[in-house]
């Protein structure tokens, strides 16, 4: 089996890739781009985390794109992406396991007020406030994939009141009303791009907060800072960003009512990630049906 590996890594990355792959599919031959290109047609198979456009053209005999990225919308984006050959996108156990934590972690602070201590330490205040219970706190998922699910199913568990609400599914205004947290899991599409702007933050109650562990492309970024500016927002965690790294002089790094991860909610895990990869390469080569095909016309 002779599969193109191809992604934005740094060396470390690709190697650590490398190792987990070849230690699952031991009968694969790996090929880098510049491999690829030299040898077009020997090319059977691709795994992706976001390849350079246009490295997956050319390739006569592929067979199946498998992202190593839960979130396919940056490889969808590239126009020369071969129209007949499937694409999967990733749906690691351990990755869904670290977006429940991560999605916990900013429901519990935002709860309890652990960022505004954080803030307190820094000024040396010493000063409590008041301490609300799991079950008086609403919490709305927008998204019901793996992520959705996942991050819904570690906050209920910890007794907090949590609806979630997927794009064709009930009307959103009612939820956004309701939610003391709104949390984005949802897949970028063009219907969802732009989805948190003026008229969705509006929507929630005054003293709402918001965390986006999805895409930076969601947020409509001077919307989200008008509303933190006007006091209706209460805080913002964010994971993802329209610029990534997010530029140093971008006002979320210093705005005391933003938290801002490195695109580090859930990491893919090349230990349990390859074994799914491999599965489906496997699956691909012989014929028989692939695991969490993307649609492209729905855009996940
Ligand atoms: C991370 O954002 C992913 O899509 O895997």
């Amino acid at each position: 089996m002779n599969v193109l590996l191809s992604g934005d890594f740094g060396a470390d990355e690709r190697a650590r890739w490398q190792r987990a792959l070849a230690a699952v599919i031991p009968e694969a031959r790996w090929l880098d781009e510049a491999g690829a290109r030299t040898q077009p047609d020997v090319v059977q198979a691709a795994v992706v985390a976001n390849p350079p456009p246009g490295s997956l053209q050319g390739l006569p005999r592929l067979r199946l794109i498998q992202s190593l990225w839960a979130g396919v919308d940056r490889l969808l984006a590239d126009t020369t992406l071969p129209a007949g050959v499937p694409v999967a996108r990733m749906v690691d156990p351990a990755m869904n396991a670290a977006m429940g934590e991560t999605a916990l972690w900013a429901v519990l602070s935002l709860h309890r007020g652990f960022f505004e201590y954080a803030q307190r330490q820094r000024e040396a205040r010493w000063q409590v406030h008041a301490q609300r219970r799991a079950d008086e706190v609403r919490v709305l998922v927008l998204g019901q994939g793996q992520m959705g699910r996942a991050a819904a199913r570690c906050i209920a568990q910890q007794g907090y009141a949590v609806t979630s609400w997927r794009r064709d599914g009930t009307p959103l205004p009612p939820l956004l009303g309701r939610a003391q947290i709104a949390i984005n899991l949802l897949p970028l599409t063009p219907d969802t791009r732009g989805l948190l702007d003026a008229a969705f933050f509006a929507a929630l109650p005054p003293g709402a907060s918001v965390v986006n562990l999805a895409r930076g492309a969601h947020v409509v970024d001077a919307d989200l800072l008008a509303a933190l500016a006007s006091g209706h927002l209460h805080h913002a965690v964010l994971d993802v960003f329209h610029t990534e790294p997010l530029p140093p002089e971008h006002p979320f790094w210093r705005h005391p009512g933003v938290t801002v991860l490195p695109h580090a909610a859930a990491l893919t895990d090349p230990r349990s990630a390859a074994t799914v990869a491999a599965a489906n390469l496997r699956a691909a080569l012989a014929g028989q049906p692939v695991a969490h095909l993307v649609s492209r016309s729905v855009g996940y």
